[in-house]
């Protein structure tokens, strides 16, 4: 059996995992601070282990650690992160702080410690167009994302017995995705594409990116260190009949 570590499983794209491969025979370790969402699934949790921790709290890693000591073939998808807008001028230092702590510091501790103890076999960090692209009022998300971005690079070079691959999901339909939304234009002004995206049904459901992201773990013999779900040559390969965008 495979087992995997899903981090920020509590909703949006993290909650989609979890569903998607424990229909697919995984053992499935969560993580994530609320876990009702997970608790009240309605299947057979004899494959699950829900671990309710904050990522960026040391006690809660060591928790993390403990619980999945002994456990090989481990495959990872660094999922958790924050995005809470401001505009540069009025950000403050601990709040640039706070998303480093959680895009980019926690998993960054939570993978030195695992590949320590656990043999670990593949890691997906859920990357982000904000990784390479400037959004405005992002100054935190996008530095920290472009941070943990790069990390996959070096730890590649570093630990080649793990493939490390970047996710990049689109544009996705999720809490987080609701959250922007509610921000008015000063605050956020990238929220009117989120809302018309939004309304042009584009944004991408979570079990297509679940599909997406399943495939390239188990089923894709190519290794590539960076996927985009935008790029339509292998949508063949992993897609069925459900469209990208529209939900
Ligand atoms: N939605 C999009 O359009 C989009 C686009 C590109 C990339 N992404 C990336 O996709 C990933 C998931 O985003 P989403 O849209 O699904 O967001 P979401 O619905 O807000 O989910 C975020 C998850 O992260 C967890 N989390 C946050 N802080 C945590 C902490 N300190 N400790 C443990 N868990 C924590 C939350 O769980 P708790 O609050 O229960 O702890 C939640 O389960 C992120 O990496 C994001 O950058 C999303």
């Amino acid at each position: 059996m495979k087992n995997i570590l899903i981090t920020g499983a509590s909703s949006g794209i993290g909650f989609g995992l979890v569903n998607k491969f424990l229909d697919n025979d995984y053992y499935v370790y969560t993580v994530s601070r609320r876990t009702e969402s997970l608790s009240d699934l309605k299947i057979s949790k004899d494959r699950l282990t829900i671990i309710k921790a904050d990522l960026t709290n040391s006690s809660d890693q060591a928790k993390i650690i403990n619980e999945l000591s002994g456990i090989d073939n481990l495959e990872i998808i660094n999922n958790a992160a924050i995005l809470i807008p401001k505009p540069f001028g009025n950000m403050g230092i601990a709040e640039l702080r706070d998303h480093f702590e959680i895009n980019f510091f926690a998993p960054i501790t939570l993978l030195q410690l695992l590949l320590k103890q656990n043999t670990v076999t593949k890691v997906i960090n859920i990357s982000s167009g904000a990784a390479e692209f400037a959004l405005d009022s992002s100054f935190g998300y996008c530095t920290s994302k472009a941070a943990i971005h790069h990390a996959m690079k070096c730890l590649n070079l570093e630990c080649p017995e793990t493939k490390f691959i970047n996710v990049r999901p689109g544009m996705v339909a999720t809490p987080l995705q609701d959250r922007l939304r509610e921000l008015g234009a000063t605050i956020f002004p990238k929220g009117n594409v989120f809302s018309k995206a939004k309304e042009e049904n584009k944004l991408i459901s979570v079990a297509t990116v679940a599909n997406f992201i399943y495939w390239i773990l188990n089923v894709s013999t190519e290794f590539r260190k960076a996927w985009s779900i935008y790029d339509e040559e292998h949508h063949k390969y992993w897609r069925k009949s459900e469209a990208l965008v529209g939900l």
